[in-house]
């Protein structure tokens, strides 16, 4: 025994399960036998009391879970942090706890109220006491970290727990002797898992499996050499032994129904200080202020959301809530994160939400210089679609060309400071890119409560439609077309072969017809497609009138494309008379620009195919300039592709029979975008239904 190692119990006189506070304590209230807790206690302080002496704190009626001392607070050397519980069920342990640390004559501290911290349940001391790990997710928020590491002048690892059987640190994580590490990796996440790979060997770390984690093998007192636990498999057994220590278990059953095992039911009270360790926080913390709808908009849930999912902490500082409808809300929320990596990733993704640095935090956007041509410094910010303001030299510049997926360039022009989007292989050396987090704000209209209802044209708010509101969406696009053809406004189509093979490619020659259409984009397909029906009534050899395969039909869509290429191009054909109807047939005809962006297949290609995939999207970039509406219709890719080059506000239909492909692109998180799940087809003969509706009421119906 070592005299000098010292634990603090608690009798489980008043021990029962007489609340729920974690998933274990569930369907368990008033089921444990108080005698069989009893005896469990008793073995489990025999064998610690013949490692070291074993100190009591008297335990108090109407306060069940004060048997777990693990979270009286946590110890190092004189000083002591006192819990400060998240559930109102265990803070009237706080005092009991304080008043025993206070006669022992530890230095006690106490964190702010309402910031949540559990002790030696949720901070565990590598054996060597060279840093502390400490956890947060369910009952320690992550801002009382950096008073951990003040207060006891050590280096704190801040753990994220994910899973809530594992609510607290010590439910799946020991460090042991000589480096070692007891745990239970999917109980973190990812990152949190990278910081135990960098801090702790592979020959050190003992991982274990679902199984061994549900009976607490991590909740082990380890006393040099001998780890003690409720239960350990066979193989945990050995690989422990393997690594020289000795197995005790002692079944705690009882307790497991509180969701405790022994490392919860004793304190460590002896933690020696090591001279040479000191504190060094990690924990970043920035506070941002948000406006506009966030309420109606949903705004707020996402950012608070998006900052713990991004494994980070908030407190929200401060919340003014717009009474009136119209009215907009703001907030000031402080975001802390365990490291700076994690703190840029979250305000990576706030920014592109419209949240902003405090007038006072606020400072330049950093730039770094381009050295190799194409390629950006590694900090690179990557835009948006949301309009995008850049603080140079204290003044805010609006970026130009707004679009995805690029960098900001920022340069000195004659007329002042200027910043662009730029695609990555458009830099040039020398080139100042904007870089990191700082300084960077998006503009986000807070037009969601406006645009509701009020306004003729608005899409109810960005989402999927489903078959049932296929007849509305139609409705609203027709109006709305109908609208921007009387205004002159430009809309844009990006439309795939299963136009053709749907049997749409009629009613979109139509719209083109009819002038509601001002750019037509696609691939080689939806042109040899269309081609091949106007010349030959088939689609990809499929009689488009009796739906079936024609004899040797599979070669009509090469003959098609030779034809063509006899004639040089679309439009001498269309010259020639060789090629009378279809969409590109109106789209000569009506002098609708089109752009056919390469093809992967030997199909081809058409000679107004651009097989230059960078000119090809230079090109798509152009005709989507100024578009008013974007209708997308059955094409994944060179729908994304225009997505991404389209700036926020500008209003887009996405048409397709699978779901994914149009949840990917109306989540634009932007009122003007929506999804109809529906076959093409079938969405543009009622779409010109319904323009027959508006033009002639009476006739049809
Ligand atoms: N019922 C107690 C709670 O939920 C169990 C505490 C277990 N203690 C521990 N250090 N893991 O708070």
């Amino acid at each position: 025994m070592t005299a000098s190692l010292r634990f603090l119990m608690c009798a489980p006189h008043h021990y029962d399960v007489d609340y729920v506070i974690n998933p274990w304590m569930e369907g368990n209230i008033h089921k444990s036998s108080k005698n069989t807790a009893a005896e469990q206690w008793q073995d489990l302080y025999q064998i610690v009391a013949q490692q070291a002496t074993v100190d009591l704190v008297k335990p108090q009626p109407g306060w069940p879970d004060m048997v777990f001392t693990a979270n009286a607070g946590l110890i190092l050397g004189q000083t002591v942090v006192l819990s400060r519980f998240f559930h109102p069920e265990r803070q009237g342990e706080e005092p009991y706890f304080k008043a025993w640390f206070e006669e022992q004559g530890f230095t006690v501290h106490e964190l702010p109220k309402d910031l949540p911290f559990e002790g030696a349940g949720d901070a565990l001391l590598d054996r060597e006491g060279r840093m502390l790990w400490a956890g947060y997710g369910f009952r320690t928020e992550l801002d009382a970290h950096p008073y951990l590491a003040k207060w006891l002048d050590i280096e704190v690892l801040s753990l994220r727990l994910m899973d809530e059987r594992f609510y607290h640190l010590d439910t799946c994580f020991c460090p042991l002797t000589n480096g070692y590490l007891l745990y239970y990796p999917p109980a973190f996440d990812a990152y949190s898992n990278r910081l135990i790979e960098m801090r702790v060997p592979a020959e050190k770390r003992i991982a274990i499996d679902e199984p061994d984690a549900i009976n607490f093998a991590c909740n082990a007192v380890n006393i040099d050499r001998v780890v003690v636990l409720n239960q350990a498999s066979q193989e945990l057994r050995q690989r422990l032994e393997q690594a020289g220590f000795q197995v005790i278990e002692t079944p705690l059953s009882e307790f497991l129904k509180a969701g405790g095992a022994s490392k919860c039911l004793t304190l460590r009270v002896t933690e020696p200080v090591q001279a040479d360790v000191h504190a060094e926080a990690t924990v970043e913390s920035k506070t941002l202020h948000l406006e506009g709808h966030l309420l109606d908009s949903g705004l707020i849930n996402r950012a608070l959301d998006l900052i713990v999912e991004g494994g980070g902490s908030f407190q929200v500082l401060k919340f003014d809530l717009g009474e009136q409808r119209q009215s907009t809300s703001s907030a000031q929320v402080k975001v802390s994160a365990p490291s700076h990596d994690v703190m840029k990733k979250i305000m990576a993704q706030l920014i592109d939400l419209g949240a902003v640095a405090l007038p006072q935090e606020v400072c330049d956007a950093q730039l770094e210089t381009v050295t190799q041509a194409g390629v950006a410094p590694g900090n690179f910010y990557s835009t948006t679609i949301y309009p995008t303001e850049i603080r140079v030299q204290g003044q805010w510049v609006r970026a130009r060309n707004q679009r995805m997926d690029g960098v900001v360039v920022v340069s000195q022009a004659a007329e002042g400071m200027t910043a662009d989007c730029c695609l990555l292989r458009d830099l040039q050396v020398g080139d100042q890119v904007v870089v990191n987090v700082d300084g960077i704000r998006t503009v986000r209209k807070p037009d969601l409560r406006d645009a509701r209802g009020t306004q003729e044209f608005s899409f109810m708010g960005a989402g999927v439609s489903s078959e049932r509101r296929v007849e509305l969406v139609v409705e609203q696009v027709g109006w709305e077309l109908r609208k921007l053809r009387d205004q002159g406004g430009r809309v844009v189509v990006v439309a795939g072969p299963v136009v053709i093979h749907t049997g749409g490619g009629e009613h979109l020659s139509r719209l083109i017809r009819e002038g509601y259409i001002q750019s037509l984009l696609g691939g080689n397909a939806i042109a040899v497609h269309d081609i091949e029906q106007a010349l030959m009534g088939t689609s990809l050899g499929v009689d488009m009138n009796r739906g079936v395969s024609v004899r040797g039909g599979h070669r009509h869509h090469i003959q098609a494309i030779n034809t063509i290429r006899r004639c040089g191009s679309i439009a001498e054909a269309v010259e020639q008379g060789v090629l009378s109807k279809g969409i590109f047939y109106e789209c000569v005809r009506h002098n609708v620009s089109f752009s056919l962006a390469g093809s992967i297949r030997d199909d081809g290609p058409l000679p107004d195919t651009q097989m230059n995939l960078v000119e090809a999207q230079a090109d798509y970039a152009r005709l989507v300039q100024g578009a008013d509406m974007i209708l997308m219709l059955s094409t994944m890719l060179h729908s994304i592709g225009v997505g991404n080059m389209t700036p926020a506000g500008v209003k887009m239909v996405c048409v397709d029979i699978n779901p994914a492909v149009v949840t990917k692109l109306s989540d634009r998180g932007s009122v003007e975008s929506v999804g109809v799940v529906t076959d093409v087809g079938l969405f543009l003969s009622l779409l010109v239904q319904q323009l027959d509706r508006l033009t002639h009421p009476y006739l049809i119906r």
